[in-house]
């Protein structure tokens, strides 16, 4: 029997600066698509208010909240599959690969706040990787700066053209309702206060005579002379520019009240991209290709602490990937059988036995798959940028317990593989590295390492400060080099050399002699 044909996929991730609202919002994405029906749960405060997936009570469980964890749900013929990203404030390598994973991203700002330094930042990676964002204005029922001020500001800041589709009537206690500016569709509060979205009234235009009985005199004015001044001066929403990154759409609300989540649910539907085209090598894979291929944007270990297993996580690129198949691994040439992918259905009552480019699966495995492999059903492709970062901060970790070290060297292999850390073995000494981006990845390191080996740790310093991966054209030069400074050499976990500089200052000076040789930031595994 023909199966029937895969829905429309939006895969999506949601970046924000810490408390702008991203739990809260994702939380009622998922309720509107029906993947959690807990009345209770939005009400709760504080831990028990965030929203509600297998992973995240995992995560909760472990007392760590940083890893990103897939859900997905549907509405109106539309399969939406959100990636979570890690909601703090250090920039983390495990943000940047699941945004590699993505077709498009919702940026949430706090309306009396604007755009904060983590918005920026990963605003910065997706842009690099062209990835189109929806912005969601949040917490319009509270006191907050002027909807043209925050408009002003993503345009200035974030150097892109900005297309309001609704606009708020009044904002904190004056707050009245949410005006669509094409829909002419006004949706008011439930009731006298803001508490809650109450109904929709279907309006002619903005002169339409009922708005004063609906929001008053004064919001009625507000409203008719703010959204003359927004239609007349900004852009209006071209699907094109937004697609190549050069437009955001922006719509206003309030995820905690459940104003404008509808709104950006459609925006999503009706814009946001389908699967992509992604780049690999030999060519770039499009998303009709008939065969399977996909890449591991993400491993995650001791899912449960019980079993040493690890979860990769895998973007489907193209092809209908059916469960039981066997798929090449492309960096070693063997085949994998999947024989039980994890389909990350907040309704667990329906059992997926199949996945559409623009899905994630979740392949259980013992270490073999890593970050940034790629695999293919037919002929092979690689999928391109996926890097490892150059460390910002290198450290060795001291045993409390020095029969321990057997474990010790396990566990930092397993968060290497996992891409919680990075582990460079010198040449010299028998001391590994540890090498993070932030200082976050140290403090999971450290927790991990106690939770789940029983390894009692610390950090301590370590002689160096950075490092580069090397490669030469000329592989003697290499060779040279790694000779002439084998106590500043290390391997990474692929074995591929790395130069470790005391300072910035060192790095410079030897990176500027040593013509013959590149020093890089990043690495793509080959
Ligand atoms: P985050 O994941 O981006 O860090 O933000 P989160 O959703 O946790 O929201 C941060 C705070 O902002 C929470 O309050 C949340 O209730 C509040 N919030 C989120 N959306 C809205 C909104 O639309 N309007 C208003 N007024 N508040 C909103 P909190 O006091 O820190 O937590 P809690 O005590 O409510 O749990």
């Amino acid at each position: 029997m023909a199966s029937p044909a895969p829905n429309a996929r939006r895969t999506f991730a949601i970046i924000s600066h810490p408390d702008a609202g991203k739990t809260t919002l994702t939380e009622k994405l998922l309720l509107f698509g029906g993947a959690i029906h807990l009345a209770g749960e939005v009400k709760a405060r504080g831990q028990n208010r965030r929203a509600r997936s297998d992973w995240m009570k995992i995560e909760q469980q472990r007392g760590i909240s940083v890893t990103s964890s897939v859900m997905t749900f549907e509405r109106g013929g539309v399969t939406y599959n959100l990636l979570d990203t890690p909601g703090h404030e250090d920039f983390s390598e495990d943000t940047y690969r699941t945004l590699t994973a993505v077709d498009s991203a919702v940026m949430v700002i706090d309306a009396a706040r604007g755009i904060e330094a983590q918005t920026r930042k990963l605003f910065e990676v997706c842009r690099l990787r062209d990835v189109p964002i929806i912005t969601f204005i949040n917490k319009v029922d509270r006191e907050g700066r002027d909807p043209f001020a925050l408009l002003d500001e993503i345009a200035d800041v974030l150097a892109l053209d900005v297309a309001p589709l609704n606009w708020p009537v009044g904002q904190g206690g004056q707050f009245r309702g949410l005006y669509d500016l094409r829909k002419h569709t006004l949706l008011l509060p439930d009731g006298t206060d803001t508490r809650a979205a109450g109904r929709t009234e279907q309006l002619s235009g903005i002169d339409d005579e009922r708005l004063t009985g609906l929001v008053g005199d004064e919001g009625a004015e507000l409203l008719r002379e703010q959204a003359e001044l927004a239609l007349g001066g900004y852009a209006t929403l071209d699907p094109d520019l937004y697609r190549a990154g050069a437009l955001t759409p922006v719509v206003f609300g309030s995820a905690l009240k459940d104003f404008g989540v509808a709104d950006l649910i459609d925006a999503l539907a009706q814009y946001a991209p389908p699967p992509r085209t992604q780049p690999a090598i030999p060519a770039a894979v499009t998303p009709d290709r008939a065969d399977v291929t996909g890449f591991i944007f993400k491993v995650q270990a001791n899912m449960n602490p019980q079993h040493r297993d690890r979860i990769a996580f895998m973007r489907i690129c193209s092809g209908k990937f059916r469960r039981g198949m066997k798929l090449k691994q492309v960096s070693t040439g063997k085949a994998i059988a999947i024989n039980s992918p994890i389909f990350f259905f907040a309704q667990d009552r329906e059992i997926a036995d199949e996945a559409y480019p623009g899905d994630i699966i979740g392949i259980p495995n013992h270490g073999v798959l890593r970050v940034g492999d790629s695999l293919v059903e037919g002929e092979a492709v690689t999928f391109t940028g996926i890097p490892n970062f150059a460390p910002e901060i290198l450290r060795r970790v001291r045993l409390g317990d020095p029969t321990k070290s057997k474990q010790l060297r396990t566990a930092l292999t397993d968060m290497a593989e996992e891409g919680v850390t990075q582990l460079f073995r010198p040449l010299i000494g028998a001391q590994w590295i540890v090498g993070v981006v932030g200082q976050l990845q140290l403090e999971v390191l450290i927790s991990r390492l106690e939770a789940e080996y029983k390894v009692d740790a610390g950090i301590e310093p370590s002689p160096f400060d950075t490092a580069r991966w090397l490669s030469a054209e000329d592989p003697k030069k290499l060779q040279t080099f790694i000779e002439q400074h084998r106590p500043a050499i290390a391997e990474d976990r692929d074995g591929a050399p790395v130069f470790m500089a005391r300072d910035q200052w060192e790095l410079n000076y030897t990176a500027q002699r040593e013509t013959a040789l590149k020093f890089t930031a990043t690495r793509e595994r080959a």
